[in-house]
């Protein structure tokens, strides 16, 4: 696919077939990502890839717990809330997802559909992402994961699958590290739903708005 055309297509997907996806077709899709420039060919990333019962069991801890009311428990730093633009464009796609959903005015279908979050989106893969915890302070590790990760998601959409980065998949990081099996020297920064997209699917359609160029660029010393 042209690269182009591939960057317009690729949106989130969040209904999935429960078909499996090939283990070497997962292998190819992260060699491709791991093209990835990072700082200093650092490459401090790594990939667990989980399907069938542990996944199982991460899904269902996770949702028990957020369920339960348990605080996020998530290894990456994160501090305070989305406010001003950030939480209008995070409104803005929630509404667009809940509306091609048909759920905007149904408050027990809009809260189903955060436990689908919780659960991956019942995709038949995951592939959870981690650094490497010498790392935890460099800011910049966490720049290299977003590189990595881009590809990955990219070369899975070349490929006729779809995905979803899923920070609400790894909220509850204890579950997700104890089934996935992650070494103590690595950190936990999310996970990536991946499946063969399902027909039908309204959210799947959704195609997330952007700013445009003249809003997030200015150019400097340009004669034009
Ligand atoms: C770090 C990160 C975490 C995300 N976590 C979630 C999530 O928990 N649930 C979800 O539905 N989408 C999640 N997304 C997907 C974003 O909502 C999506 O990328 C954004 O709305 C733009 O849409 P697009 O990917 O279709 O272009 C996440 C994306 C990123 C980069």
């Amino acid at each position: 696919m042209e690269f182009e055309q591939l960057v317009k297509d690729r949106r989130s997907i969040r209904g999935y077939k429960p078909d499996p996806v090939p283990r070497a077709l997962i292998e190819e899709i992260i060699e491709i990502a791991s093209g990835a420039p990072s700082s200093m060919n650092t490459q401090p990333w790594h990939f667990h890839v989980v399907t069938g019962e542990p996944l199982d069991l991460i899904r269902a801890g996770n949702t028990e717990r957020m369920v339960a009311g348990a605080k996020p428990q998530r290894e990456i730093p994160v501090e305070g809330n989305y406010d001003g633009v950030h939480r209008e464009r995070q409104v803005e796609i929630a509404y667009d997802l809940f509306d091609a959903m048909g759920i905007r005015d149904d408050r027990e279908r809009r809260r189903d559909w955060m436990m689908r979050g919780f659960r991956q989106f019942d995709a038949p893969v995951s592939i959870v992402v981690t650094y490497d915890r010498d790392l935890q302070l460099a800011t910049v590790g966490h720049f290299d994961l977003g590189a990595v990760t881009y590809g990955l998601v990219l070369a899975a959409w070349d490929r006729g699958l779809g995905t979803v980065i899923n920070g609400q998949g790894i909220m509850q990081s204890a579950v997700v590290r104890e089934h996935a099996n992650i070494p103590e020297d690595e950190v936990i920064m999310t996970c990536v739903a991946m499946g063969w997209p399902a027909e039908g699917f309204s959210a799947n359609d959704i195609k997330a708005s952007r700013v445009p160029v003249d809003q997030i660029a200015t150019f400097v010393g340009f004669d034009d």
